[in-house]
């Protein structure tokens, strides 16, 4: 057996009375008494099971007490040789201070780091063994684990295979929860929008499908011929309403349908946009050993902010994550003239910015009027079309749920013509009364420079 695989050290008490001696007294006394507790708990248990067979204490990786990787791992899977693991069982330890599944309020949890007390089961050869485990946390509110374990003499080569799967188990990130949100709530972004329902031009979305595709199937390697970190960026750029967030939901759903993490940076909680998401973000991406998709929204509050030199830090490469299986940055953003100068001016930012118009045609009209009307669609309603061009499918969606609203409530089975024409003559007065209102913002950066966005 190689010594490097070995876990970790018998425990020796030495070792521990020289770290107690650099330790604060009242850590001193903390790290004393959980962890004498814990053995001479887990003494006590091993004496009923096993009697006078002889045991070693060993400091044990806090990973074999993930709750996650307990799952993970399944019982009756070989470790390794012939050894197999056959299961666990939970012991009842009055001593482990209760904290499981740590977690930030409304953040998702990385790997919920869970603490217990188990019994451990193993096969080797023909021969049954156990191990009494115990991991608990330093104290209540201190997030270090302290793990121990008790095995059979001579089976260190049995607990050093569990261990190494555990670790393995433990690098992925928690894949149930389908979207890593860092901020704001769960329900921020949900990943549950088709690919189809997304109505733009054919153009733009095969590009951008085209695009991420690429980069994760053939770029990531290129990347790393020319020791580059693998971390492309793209940025989606369009007045409000014309489908980004939904571009960037069906955009997920892709990724995750190929098994990568999707991680969404939501500035919408009380901590609002700040560059301490992103580093969170920057972290789960450079740790999820899987091919990350990066979304982050109205990036330009970021940028106005004063963190901005950071996150163009971030852009930049310098500080950018190294995940070698690949990260795709998706951010988005209204107001293309407040990062004009400092990203689009300034190659190798943003690797490619994408204009997400309004409807530009009839077709894409009919579409978008199609999908909102639901099964209320009928032929005659397409003389609205034409008024739909330059609008957005926020407009589209809100004038056929009013229409279909207000049919309802006059108890008509169908929307007629003249009721969805006004819908869209009511809401048209009312953006523009709403623009007289506002201070006007110029999106110069479409009109300036849509040639070349759609078109590179
Ligand atoms: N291109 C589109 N295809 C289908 N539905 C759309 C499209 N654009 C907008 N919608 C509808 O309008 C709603 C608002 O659009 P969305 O949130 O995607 O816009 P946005 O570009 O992200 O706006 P903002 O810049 O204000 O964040 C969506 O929930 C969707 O129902
Ligand atoms: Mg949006």
């Amino acid at each position: 057996m190689a010594t490097s695989k070995l876990p970790r050290k018998r425990i020796d008490v030495e070792e521990i009375t020289s770290h107690l001696s650099t330790a604060s007294p009242e850590d001193k006394a903390k790290l004393t008494l959980r962890y004498e507790t814990l053995v001479r708990w887990a003494k006590e248990r091993w004496q009923e099971l096993n009697g006078n067979k002889p045991f070693v204490t060993l400091w044990a990786s806090e990973n074999c007490g993930n709750h996650l990787v307990r799952t993970r791992l399944k019982a009756g899977r070989k470790i390794k040789g012939q050894i197999s693991y056959l299961g666990y069982e939970t012991l009842d330890c009055p001593y482990v201070v209760p904290i499981s599944d740590y977690r930030l309020p409304g953040r998702k949890p990385m790997l919920m780091e869970t603490v217990g007390s188990f019994l451990f089961r193993f096969k080797v050869g023909e021969r049954s063994l156990q191990a009494i485990y115990v991991s608990s946390y330093y104290s209540d509110d201190e997030r270090s684990i302290i793990a121990i374990v008790l095995i059979p003499e001579h089976q260190l080569e049995t607990w050093a295979a569990f261990e190494i799967h555990c670790n393995k188990a433990a690098r992925y990130l928690e894949r149930t929860q389908s979207v890593y949100i860092v901020g704001g709530t769960n329900t921020s972004f949900k990943p549950n929008v088709e690919w189809d329902e997304v109505i733009l031009p054919d153009g733009i979305k095969n590009d951008l499908r085209a695009d991420m595709e690429a980069f994760f199937k053939d770029g990531v390697p290129i990347y790393k011929q020319l020791n580059l970190a693998p971390f492309r960026k793209l940025l989606l750029v369009g007045p409000p309403g014309t489908g980004k967030t939904t571009l960037c939901a069906a955009l997920a759903g892709l990724a995750l349908k190929q098994r990568r993490v999707v991680v969404y940076v939501s500035g919408a909680d009380e901590d609002g946009a700040s560059f301490h998401k992103i580093h969170h973000a920057l972290n789960v991406v450079a740790s999820a050993n899987h091919p990350v998709l990066l979304i982050v929204e109205e990036i330009d509050v970021y940028l106005r902010k004063d963190d901005k030199a950071q996150i163009l830090n971030v852009l930049d490469g310098l500080e950018s994550p190294n995940n070698p299986k690949g990260a795709l940055l998706l951010a988005t953003t209204n107001y293309p003239e407040v990062i004009d100068e400092r990203i689009a001016k300034r190659p190798g930012r943003v690797d490619r910015i994408i204009y997400i118009p309004p409807i530009q045609d009839e077709d894409q009209a009919r579409q978008m009027l199609k999908r909102y009307m639901g099964a209320q669609y009928q032929p005659e309603q397409d003389a609205v079309v034409a008024d739909l061009i330059g609008q957005t499918g926020a407009f589209v969606r809100e004038v056929a749920l009013h229409a279909r609203m207000l049919a309802a409530h006059n108890r008509q089975t169908l929307v007629t013509l003249d009721v969805l024409q006004k819908s869209v003559q009511s809401l048209s007065t009312q953006l523009s009364t709403g623009d007289d209102l506002r201070p006007r913002r110029r999106m110069g950066f479409a009109e300036r420079n849509s040639r070349n966005l759609l078109g590179s």
